[in-house]
């Protein structure tokens, strides 16, 4: 499997709206599928796509107006 980088924005916009969140869904998600050796987490600087947020990013791809649903379907297909 190929090592893929989740980028979740960091700043003070997106981490209100449902980062921090997301943030914490995304870690049990790497610790119960056990991909940490697939995955690599990090946090992003504000990208001026406040309004669109909360965003994060996935092999640089944005995907916006993240909530968990959106997250469960998008690891799904964005994982593979
Ligand atoms: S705070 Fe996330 S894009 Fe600005």
């Amino acid at each position: 499997m190929t090592k893929h980088t989740i980028k979740v924005c960091m700043g003070s916009s997106c981490f209100a709206r449902g980062n921090m969140d997301n943030l914490q869904y995304l870690e049990s998600y790497i610790n119960e599928n056990k991909l940490d050796a697939e995955i690599e987490l990090v946090g992003a600087l504000c990208s001026e796509k406040c309004s669109s947020g909360p965003n994060i990013f996935i092999d640089d791809v944005l995907y916006s107006e993240i909530n968990e649903e959106k997250l469960k379907d998008i690891l799904s297909k964005a994982l593979v």
